[in-house]
């Protein structure tokens, strides 16, 4: 955890996730740079997610006298210190090396959830001690129904409290842009590739000493440990065609809670619900599977309207600061998850970035709330009526 004189010193110098996002592209080579950013297509849906959250404003209320604001969250029969936590995020460690080890490590100092993916370089076993019970692991459904069943129960057993089912890969998007940028299994050693690795010293030295980044978990049930095999391996023995027996099968298996993730039709939400599980994430994959999205923030309020309480709402999709927390939240989600904003911060200063993206973020919170003049989500929802939803 930063120290007070630590943390005033960053937030100086960096006082917003956009800060670190620069310093963030400054350090990573630039295949990395591009497979964090990109989205597919014609990359709007991206920043349509941006737009659409910006464009939501509220009518703070005045003379409230002192506004102590809180944060502490209560989800899935957990406790965590704020309304939000780390999306799941595939192939972590060619951004940052180990990053979902800083990334869980800071989850736990912090007290919120980090969500490993199944598509992570490192393994629910290596991160699980690593986050305590502040853990949740995202699965991208195997074929196999045993290889399913021992993922499950390997990230059971490394500690992993909450299952997030990702929904919205029916099909691997195209990433043209990632393509464009020369992303290869494995990387093909070019005269570019060279240089990037030269002109990134901090980031190809931590590579070095930690080997090339590879699919670890997924990598355990093949043997040919080649990243061209473990990709062609997850492109083929990985669902598309996810149904809900499948999603039954995995809720038999998991003992903790299960969520659906990218989730954005009020229908879809509500089989969810009839299905027995315990929440749902309304995302859009941060903008990075279907340029033809809608905004995920626009899919939000039917889905609240829809769901009524029954099961928790998680939020995710381009959410930057706590001003957007505070939209999503103000909204109906009942927690929220950021994917790219963390991962600048790690890429940009490793542990003391990631612990930074939570203070920022804390900061921001603290600071919006004071201006509307609310001290709980439960207040600001009631700000609701004279503002923000006529405008979404
Ligand atoms: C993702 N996301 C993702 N989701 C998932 O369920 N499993 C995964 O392995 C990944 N991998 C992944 C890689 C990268 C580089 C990004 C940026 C995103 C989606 C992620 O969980 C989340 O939905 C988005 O990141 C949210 O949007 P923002 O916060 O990045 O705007």
């Amino acid at each position: 955890m930063l120290s007070k004189e630590r943390r005033a010193q960053l937030l100086e110098k960096y006082p917003s996730i956009s800060d670190l996002e620069k310093k963030a592209h400054k350090r990573m080579p630039f295949v990395s740079w591009e497979y964090l950013q990109s989205g597919t297509g014609d990359e709007d849906a991206v920043p349509r997610n941006r737009e659409a959250l910006r464009a939501i404003t509220f009518t703070p209320r005045f003379v409230r006298g002192t506004i102590q604001p809180q944060f502490a969250t209560e989800i899935l029969g957990q406790s965590f210190s704020v309304p939000f936590g780390v999306a799941p995020v595939g192939l972590t460690g060619l951004m940052w090396p180990k990053a979902e080890c800083i990334l869980a490590e800071m989850a736990k100092q912090y007290d919120l959830p980090y969500c490993l993916s199944t598509v992570a370089t490192q393994t629910p076993e290596t991160v699980g001690p690593l986050v305590g019970n502040r853990g949740w692991f995202q699965l991208y459904p195997p074929k196999d129904p045993e290889m399913r069943d021992s993922i499950l129960n390997r990230a059971q057993e490394a500690g992993f409290h909450t299952l997030v089912i990702t929904a919205d890969v029916p099909v691997p998007s195209r990433r043209e842009r990632t393509t464009r940028a020369g992303m290869r299994t494995p990387p093909k050693i070019t005269p570019q590739f060279v240089w990037q690795a030269l002109t990134h010293p901090s980031w190809t030295v931590q590579t070095l000493q930690n080997g090339l980044p590879r699919l670890k978990t997924v990598a355990h049930y093949i043997e040919s440990k080649s990243m061209k095999d473990v990709t062609n391996f997850i492109r083929f023995d990985f669902r598309g065609d996810l149904d809900w027996d499948y999603i039954q099968a995995c809720r038999a298996v998991w003992k903790g809670p299960v969520l659906l993730k990218g989730i954005l039709h009020p229908a879809d939400a509500q089989m969810a619900v009839d299905a027995g599980l315990d929440g749902i994430v309304v995302s859009n994959h941060g903008g990075r599977q279907f340029d033809g999205v809608v905004p995920a923030i626009q899919a939000l309020p039917a889905i609240v309207e829809q769901i009524e309480g029954k099961v928790p709402i998680v939020y995710d999709s381009g959410v930057r600061s706590g001003l957007d927390i505070l939209r999503a939240l103000a909204l109906g989600a009942d927690f929220v998850l950021l994917g790219r904003a963390y991962l600048y911060g790690v890429a940009a200063l490793e542990l003391e970035g990631a612990s930074l993206a939570t203070e920022i973020l804390k900061e921001d919170m603290r600071n919006n709330m004071i201006q509307l003049g609310v001290e709980s989500i439960e207040q600001l929802r009631e700000l609701i009526p004279l503002s923000i939803k006529v405008q979404v």
